[in-house]
């Protein structure tokens, strides 16, 4: 799942044969911003969708994976990839927690020196997630940027 600039990360990740097999789902405000889906390997699987409905599903990428998860469409071993701005993002894995799905998210968190030393990249964890000594925040240059999304702690709205 990708909304905007995050569908960078897949471009590469399925021109190199990974995940698969693949539905993507890509959403934007308007068709000219989900026109980078031509980008992706000719035949990827591929779902659209545009806040004003001028390409694809209308509505928002969040609202196009309910819809596929009501009507029975995602098999139930589904693991999804999210890449996109954090409200989406959000959405994403609160309603991936809800469908019992799978579901890491890469943060597209601004990073001043991508070496650890700024601290600027810093990110909450979910009280007791597991693996990160307890901490109650990390540095996504360092632990991620890819997080399972059920172990960071999503500003609500
Ligand atoms: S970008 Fe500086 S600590 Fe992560």
């Amino acid at each position: 799942m990708a909304g905007g600039v995050g569908l960078a990360p897949f471009l590469l990740s399925l021109e190199r044969g990974g995940p698969g097999p693949a539905l993507v789902l890509f959403g934007g405000r308007t068709r000219e911003r989900v026109a980078p889906a031509a980008l992706l390997p000719r035949g990827t699987p591929l779902e659209l969708a545009t806040d004003d409905g001028s390409a694809g599903f209308h509505g928002t990428v969040g609202d196009l994976l309910e819809k596929l998860v009501e009507e029975g469409r995602m098999p139930r071993n589904s693991h999804l990839q999210v890449c996109g701005p954090e409200p989406m993002m959000a959405a994403v894995a609160a309603l991936a927690d809800r469908a019992g799905l799978p579901c890491l998210v890469s943060l597209e968190t601004r990073m001043g020196c991508g070496l650890g030393i700024c601290a600027g990249c810093a990110v909450d964890l979910r009280p007791g997630a597991e693996g990160y000594g307890g901490a109650e925040k990390v540095l996504a240059c360092k632990a991620g940027p890819v997080f399972p999304a059920g172990d960071l702690a999503w500003e609500k709205g």
